[in-house]
């Protein structure tokens, strides 16, 4: 695991953004993962300027999204088909049939889950996936118990995501109450991850995940210690609990 120690979530989201346009100057890189949530934004938009002003095209790049709610329409302003729009694919030259994100409004979830899969083997493989993390560990939304192998799949948000994510919506009704992720092997199936963590709120995840001796389902981030390609992106106040560093 390389660790990268920043100050703040605005060297964070400079580092990250950094590390991607690196990758993408690299003809090899043609799939790239993403991730939704307060985490990224920042590093969406240094990538936005570094990719302007380093002449860098995403036309030939494929992205694949980690997680979609369950029942959001594409244009609901909570939907991640919606943040990615806002926070990147509007504003670079990416063709829309080269972004991909689960269908939470399918009829058949099971089936949508399965597509999504077999879209993903078709790219063939993730270059390098970008991650989040949740305050519980979940990584994409697979929370606390989810088995360690798992591929794309509908999962019943934890009741603390669902308190972590009300802060976007209008009342706690009207948090979704599933999503369709990405399992945990289809994450760790990706050649590179990336993990993004910025705040307090992180540093016991972030505690599980570096200091830490259990792999365990119940922190599902500690699968990564078994993940030959591991950067942690990760601040100072989320370090805060970390003492082997
Ligand atoms: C988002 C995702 C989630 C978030 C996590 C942290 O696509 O998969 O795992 O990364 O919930 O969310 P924020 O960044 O809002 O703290």
């Amino acid at each position: 695991m390389n660790i990268i120690r920043v100050k703040n979530y605005e060297e964070m989201s400079l580092r990250a953004a950094e590390l991607l346009l690196k990758r993408l100057k690299d003809p090899e890189t043609d799939v790239i993962g993403l991730a939704t949530g307060g985490t990224p934004k920042g590093m969406y938009r240094e990538l936005i300027r570094l990719s302007r002003e380093n002449n860098v095209s995403f036309k030939n790049v494929h992205t694949v999204n980690l997680d979609e709610y369950v029942g959001l329409a594409h244009d609901d302003p909570n939907s991640y088909h919606t943040y990615m729009a806002r926070y990147l694919f509007d504003h670079i030259d990416i063709p829309k049939e080269n972004t991909h994100l689960p269908d939470g409004t399918a009829k058949d979830l099971e089936r949508e889950c399965a597509r999504y899969e077999e879209m993903i083997k078709e790219l063939r493989e993730i270059n390098v996936q970008l991650l989040g993390i949740g305050e519980n560990g979940h990584i994409g939304f697979n929370e606390p118990g989810t088995p360690f192998h798992s591929r794309t799949q509908v999962i019943a948000l934890a009741p603390s995501t669902r308190e972590a994510n009300a802060r976007y919506f209008n009342s706690m009704d009207d948090v979704p109450t599933h999503a369709i992720t990405m399992g945990i092997d289809t994450i760790m199936d990706s050649l590179e991850i990336v993990l993004l963590a910025s705040g307090t709120n992180k540093a016991e995840a972030l505690r599980a995940l570096v200091d830490g001796d259990d792999v365990t389902e119940e922190v599902p981030a500690t699968v990564l210690k078994n993940h030959p390609n591991l950067t942690v992106i990760a601040d100072d106040d989320a370090l805060s609990k970390v003492t082997s560093l």
